[in-house]
């Protein structure tokens, strides 16, 4: 069906910042026309973890088969998007590069409007793809591979930062934990499969909080509390039980996110918290959060877990509120590895 109304702004969104290639076509910011994503996971899985040049050189393999598959699928010609959006940073410099050339070539090409995207954004703006109704201002707690914020979403794009962490985001002691016990990359999704055979309550493990700072996060005490916990078992030939570990792990992380988010949300006045970032799709977190917004009065916002993830859509959604204030980027648009949240 070539030849959407004209009113309608369809965003060609590219989103290439880590270990995923994808692409989406997104209508009106909220409706996904397609959304396809090419994991890197079997490639990198050999060494444990993401290795940077390599994720680079699987984008560029990727990259043009992915934005063919997502016009495709979305059943929309190039000639009918409106614009083209891009994460631009933060992420892997030469991962996000492969996006950013890719989006400008074709941006140019046809004669469209760039947008450069905060994958962070990106990942908040998930929320807004099944909730037609939500809309700023709410409270999101973001939890990924590279960040952990406690954010006040003030409007489309622009986030009062009220918490963060000191050290490990949580994704990171995820996957550390699980590399340390064997369960392997990537570490999120595997410590909550095998979670859900342990207790989650066996293993006393610290809630790491800082002084002075009741919206800050800590895991590194956590993390390093897990460590002794397997260097004693193994010197003294006690077995680990590894299903108890990973779930007194991950409730310990749980706990920590949903009871500063609640607070959050009590303190600063807001009656909705939305959740966004890779470990976010954690079914003890949901469960958790669900649960404490119920008994609290709030109303819980969360994305399926395939937009929780790395993906475009969420690049199309936060193009689209980019697009309608006119942040329009330049032919100079380059990737930014370190890009802060709030900054443009
Ligand atoms: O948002 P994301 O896909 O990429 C970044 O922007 O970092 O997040 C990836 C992180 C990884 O650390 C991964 O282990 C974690 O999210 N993750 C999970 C789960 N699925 C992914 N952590 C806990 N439970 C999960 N089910
Ligand atoms: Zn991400």
């Amino acid at each position: 069906m070539i030849g959407q109304a004209s009113e309608d702004v369809l965003i060609l969104a590219i989103e290439s910042s880590c270990d995923e290639t994808a692409a989406a076509v997104v209508k009106n910011g909220r409706t996904v026309l397609s959304n396809v994503i090419s994991s890197q996971i079997a490639t990198h899985t050999v060494y444990g973890g993401v290795v940077p040049e390599i994720a680079s050189r699987e984008h560029i393999k990727a990259v043009n088969y992915v934005i063919e598959r997502a016009l495709a699928e979305a059943q929309v010609a190039l000639e009918d998007i409106t614009a083209i959006g891009v994460t631009y940073g933060p992420g892997l410099v030469g991962a996000l590069l492969v996006g950013v050339a890719e989006a400008k070539a074709i941006a140019y090409a046809a004669g469209k409007p760039l947008i450069g995207v905060h994958h962070i954004e990106g990942h908040v703006s998930a929320n807004f793809i099944e909730n037609q109704d939500l809309e700023p201002p709410f409270v999101c707690l973001i939890v990924s591979g590279g960040h952990t914020h406690l954010v006040i979403v003030k409007d489309y794009g622009e986030f009062e930062i009220i918490g963060r962490t000191r050290d490990d985001a949580a994704g990171e002691a995820f996957d550390k934990v699980a590399r340390s016990v064997g369960l392997g990359y990537p570490g999120g999704p595997k410590i909550d499969k095998t979670a859900k055979e342990g207790n989650p309550h066996a293993i006393q493990f610290p809630r790491g909080r800082v002084e002075g700072a009741p919206y800050d996060f800590s895991f590194s005490g956590l993390k390093s509390a897990v460590l002794n916990h397997i260097n004693h078992a193994r010197m003294t030939g006690e077995e680990i039980h590894v299903p108890d570990l990973v779930a007194s792990f991950q409730n310990s992380v749980v706990e920590s996110l949903v009871s500063r988010a609640i607070l959050a949300a009590h303190e600063f006045g807001y009656k909705k918290l939305a959740i966004a970032g890779g470990v976010a799709s954690n079914s003890a977190l949901r469960k958790a959060v669900a649960e404490a917004c119920e008994k609290d009065g709030l109303q819980f916002y969360y994305p399926s877990p395939i937009f929780c993830t790395d993906n475009a859509a969420m690049i199309g959604t936060a193009a689209y509120y980019e697009y309608l204030k006119g942040n329009i980027s330049g032919w100079d648009l380059n990737a930014i590895p370190n890009l802060k949240l709030g900054e443009r």
